[in-house]
C-alpha cells in the first residue's frame, strides 16, 4: 500500500530541477519532462510527444478525451497549448529559442528549436515546477497594480487578452454564473460519471495511473476506491460547490478571463500558452491561480456570459481566480516514457 509520503516523493522526483546546459546539445528528455508539468484538464495529460532533429511536435492523445466537459476537444487542445509554453521556456534554459505553430495537417503543435545564446533560464522557466491549481481559499487581499500589470501582460499573446475582473460586483456575478454552472454540471449524471472516473481517491491509485485528480491535491482523506466513490455521490452536489466556490472567488484578489479572436484548434492551443504564462508569472510572483470554468464549459451559459463580458465577436476559453495564499500537495504525472513517441 502507498502512503502519501510515497506520493510526496513521486510528486517531488518529477519536479526535480532542472538541468540548464548552454553545451549546443539540447536534453529533449528535460524539455520534455518540463512539458508534461504543464496544466491539462482534470490532469488527463492528453499528449503524445514526438521528437525530431531539431523540433518537437505535440500531438493529441484522444485516448485521454473527455467527451462530456470537453466535447468539441478545446480542453484537450489548451492543455495542448499549456505542454508547449512550458517547453519554449525549458528550450530557452539550454539555450534554444522555439517557434510553435499549430499545424492543421498533423493536428499537433509543431515546435521548431533553434540554437540561440542569448536565450538563457528566466523567472518563468525556474515557476514551472512549482506552478500548481491551488483550489481552496486565499487571503481576500488586492493585488498591487504592477503585480496585475506583469500579470495582465503574461496572459497576452497573438489574438489571445486577457480581462481582468476586480471588483465586488464583478466576482459576485462571476460568482453567480459559476453557481448556474455547477447546477448544470452535477445534475447531469454523465457529468458526474466522467468527473469521478478521473479522480484518484488513494495514493496507490495516484501512483498506479500518473494522472488523475488526486484526492491528495484537494486535501480529501485516502479512502479505499469502492468507498470514496459512495462517499462522493453524497457529498458532491450542485449547492455544496456552490458555496464552496463562493468563498473561494470572494476570498480572490481577481479573476482572469481569457477571450481569444477565434474559436477553432489554434485559437486553443493559443489559449492554452496565454493561460499556462500567465500561471507561471503568478508562481514567479508568489501569487496562486485556480480554474473556475463551468461558464464556459456549459454551453448554454457561454454565450450570455460572453454577453455580460461586452465581448463583440470574442470567445471565452478560459477562466481563473488568483490571489496570494498557501500553497497544496502537487499533482502527479505519467513518465515520460509513456508520452514519447517511437520513432
Ligand atoms: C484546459 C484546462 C481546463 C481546466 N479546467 C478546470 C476546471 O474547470 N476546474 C478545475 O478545478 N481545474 C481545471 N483545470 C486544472 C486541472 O485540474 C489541473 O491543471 C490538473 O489537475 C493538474 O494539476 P496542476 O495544474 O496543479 O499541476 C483545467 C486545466 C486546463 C489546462
Amino acid at each position: 500500500m502507498a502512503s502519501t509520503d510515497d506520493y510526496d516523493k513521486a510528486a517531488n522526483d518529477i519536479r526535480r530541477p532542472g538541468t540548464s546546459q548552454a553545451d549546443g546539445v539540447l536534453d529533449t528528455r528535460e524539455l520534455i519532462r518540463h512539458a508534461t508539468l504543464a496544466a491539462s484538464s482534470h490532469n488527463t495529460q492528453p499528449w503524445k510527444f514526438r521528437i525530431q532533429q531539431d523540433s518537437v511536435t505535440i500531438l493529441p492523445d484522444f485516448s485521454r478525451r473527455c467527451p462530456v466537459v470537453d466535447p468539441d476537444d478545446s480542453h484537450l487542445f489548451k492543455s495542448l497549448g499549456c505542454a508547449a509554453e512550458n517547453l519554449v521556456h525549458a528550450a530557452k534554459a539550454q539555450s534554444f529559442s522555439a517557434d510553435v505553430r499549430f499545424d492543421p495537417d498533423e493536428d499537433g503543435v509543431v515546435i521548431l528549436l533553434h540554437r540561440d545564446a542569448s536565450a538563457h533560464p528566466t523567472d518563468l522557466y525556474r515557476a514551472i515546477p512549482q506552478r500548481q491549481c491551488v483550489k481552496t481559499a486565499y487571503d481576500g487581499k488586492s493585488l498591487e497594480a504592477w503585480e496585475l500589470d506583469v500579470l495582465e501582460k503574461a496572459g497576452e499573446r497573438k489574438d489571445v487578452r486577457v480581462i481582468m475582473l476586480l471588483s465586488a460586483a464583478q466576482k459576485d456575478a462571476v460568482i453567480d454564473y459559476v453557481a448556474r454552472g455547477n447546477i448544470d454540471q452535477l445534475t447531469d449524471r454523465a457529468f458526474r460519471d466522467e468527473l469521478v472516473s478521473w479522480i484518484r481517491f488513494n495514493p496507490n491509485e495516484a501512483i498506479r495511473t500518473g494522472d488523475g485528480l488526486s484526492g491528495r491535491v484537494s486535501g480529501q482523506p485516502a479512502l479505499p476506491t469502492w468507498l470514496a466513490k459512495w462517499i462522493i455521490k453524497l457529498v458532491l452536489t450542485p449547492k455544496g460547490q456552490a458555496e464552496t466556490d463562493a468563498t473561494n472567488i470572494k476570498s480572490s484578489a481577481g479573476v482572469a478571463v481569457f477571450v481569444s479572436r477565434e474559436d477553432d484548434k489554434a485559437a486553443w492551443v493559443e489559449a492554452g500558452r496565454a493561460y499556462e504564462r500567465f500561471a507561471l508569472q503568478a508562481t514567479a510572483l508568489n501569487v496562486r491561480t485556480a480554474f473556475i470554468n463551468q461558464p464556459i464549459e456549459v454551453r448554454s451559459l457561454r454565450s450570455n456570459f460572453e454577453q455580460w463580458l461586452n465581448l463583440s465577436g470574442e470567445n471565452a476559453q478560459l477562466m481563473v481566480r488568483f490571489g496570494h495564499g498557501g500553497t497544496a500537495p502537487f499533482s502527479l504525472r505519467r513518465p515520460i516514457d509513456d508520452v514519447v513517441l517511437e520513432e
